[in-house]
Order: structure tokens, then sequence, then C-alpha cells
């Protein structure tokens, strides 16, 4: 086989078979198939695309490249959930206890945030002494004692997708629904869940732009689980504005205990009891939707949700006290309220800019080598189709003192105002199973 040949043949709009796109893959993994080669290859995906047998074969492919997380000690239903990546998204720290208090066994690998967007594990890091260095021998016996674990991820997997992925970065070529589809879901099965729920991100502030396109990423995504014989479903959610009120990783911790006792912003809210009911539904825990909402409002009312997330802390080494006594966790020295230049209707607020406003006063990392403040971050005070008067608070800045003022003015700049009154995008747009 040449991989010229392979190239020409993609160019011309024809499928690769399953030989071939192994024989690609396992070359770009160890090194035998040089950059310049994989470069033309995925440009030639991007305008030919991938059919329904490519990506099956080409997560495969992927997934096979590393190690692959083996759950097969854990006793019973076995669930993960991903989300493509928004602003203000803590929903695995409310989810995640909210499925394990109802008997699923939900063993999730996280990441840190990057850029923009936050990741869980340094949400998670905000507890002190939480530990998310777990080996897999201990990760195994958490989920099977108490039903959860977030962890960080120490096994190599799919090495192929971190190559591919940072060559599509400096290539052009990161927006292509069956190279998209392929990198998620590669990832999705070598963590080794029976039913996977993803929450694809819809909107401004995301990666997928249009519900159309975020459509037929779903269907791909859920076409390659199937043939691989995982139950997935994609939730299709609105990131026209940040999810909830808080953007930072302390922050959002609290939002997501607050969230557990029932005090969560109502959009924050309805993503987590939806996002827990799809994942009762596909591991037919449950045959309605209503009734696995109902149950997951059950268990936010009784505690049993918040009781699994202190019991989770208290595995990892954070102290349990944390889901009462928030000054457990380090705070910031300043609070400074951003105060709206208009009065009017809130109609937009760009998420993007909300999370690099965060980001810049230290609570992401712009490289990886970044330290971040855990404690800083932003409450959003006005949403999308809220009233506000000229000079009401928008927002507050919880600060060190890093980079304030730059802080102050993107974030005035992410918001957009209307004089009449805005409807609001309901936060589901659409599930596809
Ligand atoms: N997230 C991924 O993991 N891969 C992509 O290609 C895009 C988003």
């Amino acid at each position: 086989m040449r991989t010229v040949d392979l190239i020409i043949k993609k160019r011309m709009g024809q499928a690769l078979s399953k030989e071939e796109i192994n024989f690609l893959i396992e070359g770009y993994t160890n090194d035998s198939i040089p950059d310049y080669q994989i470069s033309a290859l995925l440009m030639a995906i991007c305008f030919q695309g991938l059919n329904a047998d490519e990506q099956a074969h080409m997560a495969e492919a992927m997934l096979k490249s590393g190690d692959q997380i083996d759950l097969s000690k854990i006793n019973g239903v076995k669930a993960d959930k991903h989300s493509t990546g928004g602003v203000g998204d803590k929903t695995t720290l409310v989810v995640a206890p909210i499925v394990a208090s109802l008997g699923i066994k939900l063993a999730k690998m996280s990441g840190r945030g990057l850029g923009h967007t936050g990741g869980t594990l340094d949400k998670l890091e905000s507890i002190p002494g939480f530990r998310i260095e777990v080996s897999q021998e201990d990760f195994v016996k958490q989920v099977n004692d108490i039903g959860l674990a977030l962890i960080g991820q120490s096994a190599n997997i799919t090495p192929a997708d971190k190559k591919l992925y940072a060559l599509r970065d400096v290539t052009g070529t990161v927006e292509s629904i069956g190279l998209i589809a392929t990198s998620i879901m590669s990832k999705k099965l070598a963590s080794g869940a029976d039913h996977i729920v993803l929450d694809v991100k819809v909107g401004r502030g995301a990666f997928m732009k249009d519900l159309e396109n975020a459509q037929a990423l779903a269907k791909a995504m859920v076409s390659i689980g199937t043939s691989h014989k995982r139950d997935t479903v994609c939730v299709l959610t609105s990131m026209e504005q940040p999810l909830g009120n808080a953007v930072g990783n302390r922050l959002e911790v609290i939002e997501a205990i607050e969230t557990l006792k029932g005090n969560g912003p109502a959009d924050f809210n309805e993503l987590c009891r939806e996002l827990s009911a799809e994942i009762l539904l596909v591991s037919k825990v449950v045959k309605e939707k209503e009734e696995a909402l109902s149950l997951v409002d059950k268990v936010i009312k009784d505690g049993s949700a918040l009781e699994k997330f202190r019991q989770m802390v208290q595995y990892q080494g954070g102290n349990p006290d944390v889901v009462r006594n928030y000054s457990l966790m380090k705070e910031a020295k300043e609070k400074i309220d951003v105060k709206s230049p208009t009065s009017g209707y809130v109609s937009h607020i760009d998420a993007q800019a909300i999370g690099e406003a965060s980001m810049i006063i230290g609570g992401g990392r712009l490289t990886k080598a970044d330290q971040i403040d855990h404690s800083v971050g932003i409450l959003l005070n006005k949403k999308v189709g809220d009233r506000v008067m000229e000079g009401e608070t928008l927002a507050t800045i919880i600060t060190n003192g890093k980079n304030t003022e730059e802080c102050y003015q993107k974030i005035i700049n992410a918001y957009e105002f209307s004089k009449d009154e805005v409807k609001v995008s309901p936060i589901v747009l659409d599930i596809i199973k």
C-alpha cells in the first residue's frame, strides 16, 4: 500500500477500506508516514468527507492506537458523559453524583481547561486536598464502593488522536464532521463505558456554530457508537451565553454544590436534569423520560445526590465539609461590579469572551504550563432576556488584582442589548439517539 495512492483515492471522493484506514492511522502513529502526507489526506477528508463505515473504521483504528480502559471489574451499569466544551460548564460535577445516587456507575476521566473553556479537573482542584491522580486499581475500587470517580487521565489513550488533532489545528482541518466525530468517539470508546451521553454545544460560543452542523455531528457520533455496540445519545444544547451564573473554578464548584442542593440557576439546573435523565434512559434504568426526571428530582430533594458528591470528595482526599463551608476553598481578595453602560434587555452574552475574561485574571491557562488561580472568576448577575437599567450590575469580577481592567472591558464588550424584550432560546435544542 502506498500513502500517496490513498490520498489520491480520497481526493477523488472514493471511500477508503478498513485496511487502508488502519494502514494510515498505524503509519502516522508510529511515524512511518510523515506529517505532510497526512496533512494532504486530512484536507482531502475535509472536502470529500467520510462515510459511516469509514468513520467507524477510523474511530476503531484511533482507539486501538493506545491504551483502552478496562472497566470489566466494575460491577453494574457503566455510563459516561462528555461535553464538547463550553463556558461555565460544570455539569459533570452535578450529573455524576445524581446518576451515581441512582445506582449507575460513572467512572470518568476528565481533562484540564485550556484557553477560554474550563476543565473539570481544575474545578475539582479548587477543593484543597482533592486528588485527581488515582491508580487504575483505586479508580475501580472507588467506583465499586461509591458509584463514581472523577479523575485525570494517566493512561496513554488514543495517541493517534493527539497527533492528528495537533496537525489539524495547524493545517486548517479541524472543521470536518467526520474528523471531529472520530476524534471524540475514539476517546469515548477507549474510556470503556457501555452507555454514553454526549452534550454537543451549539452557538456562537461553541465549536459548532449552527444547529444543522451540530445535528450532523451528533448523527455521526451516534452511528460510530452504535457500530461499536455502545448506546450513544447526543443532547444538543445552547451555548449562546455562558451556562449558569458562575465562571471560574471555585465559583463553579459552589454553583454545582448549590445545584445539588436544589438552588441552581434555571438554565444550568435544567441542563443537569436533562443530561441525567438521558443517562438513565440510555442505560435502560428507566423507560420513560418523565420517570427519569422525577427520579432526578427525588435525589436532589432528599439530599442523596449531594451526599454522593460529599463521598467522592472524601474518597479523593478533599475535605467533605466543603459542601457546607465554602470558605474551605481559598477566596479571592476583591469584588468589582461591572456596571451596565445602557438600559434595555440583554440579548446575547459572548461566552467565549467571558471565558477569556476569566482566563486573563488567572482563572484559566493560555499554555499547558500556566498556573491557575482557583479563587478568581466572574459571577453573571444578568443573563439573556433580563431587563437591565443603566448603571446596574451586569456581573461581578472576583479577583486578586491581575488584569482587572482588561477583564472589565471584555465583560462589557461581551454583553449585547436590545430595546425590545428578548425571547430566550431553550437550553436543550435537540436530542439525537
Ligand atoms: N473535540 C475533540 O476531542 N476533537 C475534535 O476534533 C473536536 C473537539
